[in-house]
């Protein structure tokens, strides 16, 4: 298990790795209508969102030291006290009624419910990167978006469509392999499940936690992409950890075609009533306690495990709660995807 883990993370981040690579899963702290971020106090928020991490989540985080709020985490690190959340992944049936999609571990990780692997890494070429600050969130993709463009040039943000059970077809690092990433959701029934990728901006202007679209405080690189050390922009001159959200789609109880609308399209459907998948977004408000997250990105952690930071079990980590505080269900069959118009107006 740890060989493969080795090899998926080498295979994924393509190099040798004598930067920094921390890879580890979440379990699910809760699915609800609350974005903390982009709609601040609004309960309920417009869509459902998949939520990980420390138990400071709420409908208003304020911009603070959320170490010092939250007191457990659902994620392996135990002092990632921070909150990672996306859209959540609805099926329509060709009878018009919606479930909710599972989510599975990532390859070589057991032991988290629900939930999504979270990546954070240095720059490649070994120049210094700076941990965020306590207060610090922002935004990656952008759920109105339905055709192509946007960040989808930087190669952040993309799913694969695994041919067979067990990461079928799991080659080459993410978005970059066109025989299997695609910008919008899979066309076809994807045997073994459908991976979301959504990689963060890198560069940082250095002063704000935030912005009012949670985005242009931080940028992409100017040239090129992280991955082939491209440089930030002037105006974002800051490099930052490269922070990355995988989410693996349990879809394969939903591939029988005769589920699917009648002329044979595909069946997915992001919770803010995007079945194109350009809408698919990644929230983050940082929370790791002190100065580990800096340490771990001078050294040359690798994977799950790291001499400077603290563990736990995900017998322990999927101990730590919060309690929902929408009031409407998010699973079984649904006649409307909460929030949404029904019958999906917006699609
Ligand atoms: C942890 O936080 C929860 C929720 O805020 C609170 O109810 C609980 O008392 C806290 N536990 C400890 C040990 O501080
Ligand atoms: C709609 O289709 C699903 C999948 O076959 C089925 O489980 C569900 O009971 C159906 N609901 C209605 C209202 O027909």
């Amino acid at each position: 298990m740890l060989l493969n883990t080795v090899a998926t993370i080498a295979l994924l981040t393509q190099g040798t790795h004598a930067n920094a690579v921390l890879r580890f899963g979440c379990s699910q702290i809760t699915v609800e209508r609350l974005d903390p971020l982009v709609n601040p106090s609004v309960n309920p928020s417009p869509h459902v969102h998949q939520v990980v991490g420390g138990n400071a989540f709420n409908a208003f985080i304020p911009e603070t030291d959320v170490s010092q709020i939250a007191n457990c985490t659902t994620c392996s690190f135990s002092e990632d006290l921070s909150n990672y959340w996306t859209a959540n992944m609805y099926f329509k049936a060709r009878n018009g009624t919606f479930k909710r999609v599972p989510q599975i571990p990532n390859r070589g990780l057991t032991g988290e419910t629900g939930g999504m692997t979270v990546y954070y890494t240095s720059a490649y070429d070994n120049s210094k990167v700076t941990a965020f600050k306590p207060g610090f969130r922002m935004l990656a993709g952008d759920a109105s978006q339905r055709a192509n463009g946007g960040v989808t040039k930087w190669n952040a943000i993309c799913f694969r469509c695994y041919s067979a059970k067990n990461f079928g077809g799991d080659n080459g690092a993410p978005c970059s392999d066109k025989t299997v990433d695609t910008v919008d959701l899979p066309k076809k029934a994807c045997a073994g499940g459908i991976r979301t990728t959504i990689r963060f901006p890198t560069c940082w202007d250095g002063k704000n936690l935030d912005s009012p679209d949670h985005t242009s405080h931080v940028s992409y690189p100017a040239t090129g992409t992280f991955e082939n050390s491209g440089a930030c922009p002037t105006t974002h001159p800051v490099k930052l950890p490269q922070l990355m959200f995988e989410v693996i789609w349990d879809t394969t109880t939903f591939n029988d075609k005769s589920l699917w609308p009648a002329d044979g399209s595909q069946p997915f459907v992001f919770s803010q009533g995007d079945n194109t998948g350009y809408g698919q977004h990644g929230d983050y408000v940082f929370g790791w306690k002190g100065d580990a997250l800096q340490k771990a990105m001078d050294g040359s952690c690798f994977g799950a495990t790291c001499k400077t930071l603290k563990s736990q079990a995900f017998t322990d980590a999927n101990k730590c709660a919060v309690t929902s505080s929408v009031n409407e269900p998010v699973d079984g069959w649904l006649t409307s995807i909460p929030g949404q118009m029904s019958p999906l107006g917006r699609m």
